[in-house]
């Protein structure tokens, strides 16, 4: 095992939460410390953005299929739109005298590691040269960084389709860790992989599509979006680059071509990083899985990506995909009673699967590796009990052979065909699943939660230790797709990071690392938080 992956495992083993000893954190806030959400670069240039309202169109089923939403043109009032409906401000909490906005992609504690930036060429009404921009939320603008010439440009896209424009993500892993300590390396990479999953979908609103390009470096992704000079603690980490265009055009490989981005260091990058915080805690665990989870370029490295579901049967819900995106919210208490029927969760599930052209899982160029195990509560017409959902039908035998010999595995009545959902083992589960959820009501109040099973050591040894991240990602592109599933049939979801990882495996019966739970997931009718206050748009007050 290199000594990359080892590190990587070390982390996962020393960052689980027990039933006898969460994993180690501040102990206690410190609030003198407490990062602010909103990095800014001071000086830099703004162009501000539209606040384009969500509109009617395109129905939230059918724009999960590809080809089905009329791709729009590239202009500054897409680019507006695209940002609204992925990383903008979206609703305010208030209690006493303190406020707080929350957005429209989730993230762990509202902490908020991600920052995104826009990579463009020209566009019509935005920018007649090239540039890398940062995403201020608070502002809903542009913070433009650095011009650079049309033929880099062209040289960093080419074999892309046209036209097309990149989005980056980077995480401050500080403001996760403020809060969670070294747990945080994984929170921030769930946020990052929320955040793919709203701009895959911002996207898919307005028939574009968006891929990660994962042949580049972390190196590359670093000089691309302007974050190489060291910040100490602050720094921002680069993750991954998505390449935005047109639904429909097909391409078959980008590779950077060497040295387009080592003339960028050069460049006259403006603005500077505002401070964060008074003061830091130092984590050196997640400096080192930092460092040990850093990308070499790649080549052609997933082969083609499999689909894993059936085609996706495009329904005719009268609903809006953009006022879904914009009123997603996480429940913070559950109540206990709501139900929804067999039908409505085989529906939830098939929109987790990843089918041929199924946004936002045609984002991640992987096949999945990541599959459900869920504990039923409240469905009408379905046992209660543990249940799992094979998102690859590929590792069924596999999951089968990790888990306890003596479960069921029955598919439930009525379940479509090419849903992989298996009945376990039925009883009440509804004391356990709050147990492995750090006893958190939510998991047994909802109508059903779930742990987010991840295929763990054979992709890291395919793959290599910068795969880990990536796993998480994954999590977070499902756990997007199940908030909004919950908006949509009228009830809420929310994602749960807080949860005691061998227990959940023990549930399971799994006993190696063959997988791994990662992430969990509540759903459920909720009890409405008085502290919510308000809905767009928002005074720049915030920023
Ligand atoms: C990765 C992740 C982990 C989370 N873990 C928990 C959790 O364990 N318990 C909880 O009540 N909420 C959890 N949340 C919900 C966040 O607290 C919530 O997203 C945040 O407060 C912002 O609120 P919003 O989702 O309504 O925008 C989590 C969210 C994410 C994205």
């Amino acid at each position: 095992m290199s000594e990359a992956l080892t590190d990587v495992i070390e982390y996962h083993e020393a960052t689980k939460h027990q039933f006898h000893a969460y994993a180690r954190g501040p102990g206690q806030l410190d609030w003198a410390t407490q990062p602010n959400p909103f990095r800014r670069y001071e000086g830099a240039p703004l162009i501000a953005l539209d606040h384009v309202p969500p509109s009617l169109e395109p129905p939230y089923d059918a724009a999960f299929v590809e080809g089905q939403v009329l791709p729009q043109p590239f202009t500054h009032r897409h680019v507006s739109q695209l940002f609204c409906d992925s990383l903008a401000l979206s609703a305010l909490k208030q209690a006493g005298a303190s406020s707080w906005a929350l957005r429209i992609n989730p993230s762990s504690g509202n902490l908020h590691p991600t920052e995104g930036y826009l990579v463009c060429g020209p566009i019509a009404g935005l920018c007649t040269i090239p540039m890398v921009c940062h995403y201020a939320p608070a502002s809903h603008a542009l913070e433009q960084r650095v011009e650079f010439p049309l033929e880099a440009w062209q040289a960093l896209t080419k074999g892309l389709p046209e036209p097309v424009l990149l989005v980056g993500f980077t995480s401050v892993h500080w403001r996760e860790a403020w809060k969670y300590g070294e747990r945080a390396y994984r929170y921030c990479q769930h946020d990052a992989g929320h955040a793919m999953a709203a701009m895959s979908l911002a996207a898919a609103a307005l028939g574009w599509q968006a891929t990660l390009l994962d042949d580049l470096g972390t190196d590359a992704l670093a000089a691309l979006l302007g974050v190489c000079d060291p910040q100490g603690a602050e720094a921002e980490e680069p993750d991954c680059v998505l390449a935005v265009y047109p639904q429909g055009k097909s391409w078959r490989a980008h590779t950077l071509p060497r040295g387009v981005l080592e003339t960028f260091g050069m460049l006259p990058w403006k603005g500077k990083p505002n401070v964060l915080s008074a003061g830091h805690v130092e984590w050196p665990i997640i400096e080192r899985v930092t460092a040990a989870t850093q990308k070499p370029p790649t080549d052609q490295v997933y082969g083609t990506s499999r689909s894993t579901g059936p085609p996706l049967a495009v329904g005719s819900a009268p609903q809006s995909l953009r006022k879904i995106i914009h009123q997603r919210r996480s429940a913070v208490a559950l109540d206990g009673r709501t139900t929804i029927t067999r039908n409505t969760l085989y529906h939830i599930l098939a929109k987790t699967v990843a089918g041929p052209g199924q946004f936002p899982f045609n984002t991640l160029p992987w096949t999945p590796l990541i599959h459900l195990a869920l504990f039923v509560h409240r469905v009408q017409d379905l046992d209660s009990g543990l249940y799992v959902l094979v998102r690859d039908p590929a590792q069924t035998l596999a999951l089968r052979g990790e888990m306890k010999p003596e479960f069921d595995w029955e598919k439930p009545e009525g379940c479509p065909d090419g849903l992989e959902l298996y009945g376990l083992q039925t009883g009440d589960a509804r004391r356990l699943s709050e147990q492995v959820s750090c006893h958190q009501s939510i998991a047994a109040d909802g109508c059903f939660s779930l742990g987010m099973i991840a295929g763990f050591e054979r992709p890291l040894r395919q793959y290599g230790a910068w795969f880990y991240p990536r796993l998480f990602w994954e999590s977070g592109v499902v756990g997007q797709v199940l908030y909004l599933e919950a908006e949509a049939i009228g009830i809420r979801g929310t994602g749960i990071g807080c949860f005691f990882d061998d227990p959940m495996h023990s549930v399971l019966g799994l006993k190696t690392l063959q997988y791994q739970s990662l992430y969990h997931f509540t759903m459920g009718g909720a009890i409405e938080d008085p502290r919510l206050r308000s809905m767009p748009p928002y005074s720049s007050a915030l920023s």
